[in-house]
């Protein structure tokens, strides 16, 4: 059955590490799904993804960031997303619309409500199927990167900023508990991983 897949979690909470260790184990057991990643993944998109993260756009709004993911959303769907779905495959999404939610929404402060409602205008209301939230602290997070990303707009945003976002994960979380697959991110990258996989093979995902 095809599906659509995302996940979420705080900057640096190693989502990357997992979804590198998933594509490898997809490699053999489900060579046809799809791995992309917001923002970005089409070439559209993926300009977008410049002006957003350029940590010299430091002038830009919380209303014009918000607007911006919504934008590369709506191309990276049409691009990538709905092709892939529409052709029977599963997708798997490198962060989605919670994570405006939690960013836009909880953590520049615009209101979940108000960014839920922008998101359903820029995706026609696709959401996925199912959501993994990779759950560690954001000081944990930057504890274990080694300090945020100077180049990046988003991860510069201080340690208040990284505290709302996952504050508004667990909010969003807590809203419909059906959704996620809420992921203890604290241990060891294997342990982390079959956790997950052990997850989205009850979810029927694998
Ligand atoms: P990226 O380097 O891809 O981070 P990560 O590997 O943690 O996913 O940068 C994406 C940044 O954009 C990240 O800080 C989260 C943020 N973001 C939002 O603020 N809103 C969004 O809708 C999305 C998709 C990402």
């Amino acid at each position: 059955m095809n599906k659509f897949v995302t996940f979420e979690g705080c900057d640096g909470v190693g989502k990357t590490a997992q979804l590198e260790k998933l594509k490898q184990y997809c490699r053999q057991f489900k060579p046809d799904a799809v791995f992309t990643r917001e923002p970005g993944g089409s070439s559209i998109a993926e300009k977008i993804r410049g002006v957003i993260l350029d940590a010299g756009n430091d002038g830009m709004t919380d209303v014009c960031e918000a607007f911006l993911y919504a934008a590369a959303r709506a191309q990276h769907l049409n691009d990538i997303v709905v092709p892939a779905l529409k052709a029977g495959k599963t997708v798997f999404c490198d962060r989605y619309v919670h994570s405006s939610l939690a960013y836009q929404g909880a953590g520049r402060g615009l209101g979940v409500a108000w960014v839920g409602r922008l998101n359903e205008l820029a995706t026609g209301g696709v959401m996925p199927d199912c959501t993994v939230f990779f759950d560690l602290p954001p000081d944990k997070c930057f504890e274990r990167k080694g300090g945020a990303d100077c180049s990046d707009r988003i991860e510069t945003g201080g340690r208040e900023f990284h505290r709302k976002i996952y504050d508004g994960y667990k909010e969003i979380i807590a809203g419909s508990p059906e959704r996620f697959e809420v992921v203890d991110a604290s241990g060891t990258i294997e342990e982390i991983f079959e956790d997950m996989l052990s997850r989205l093979k009850k979810r029927g995902v694998l």
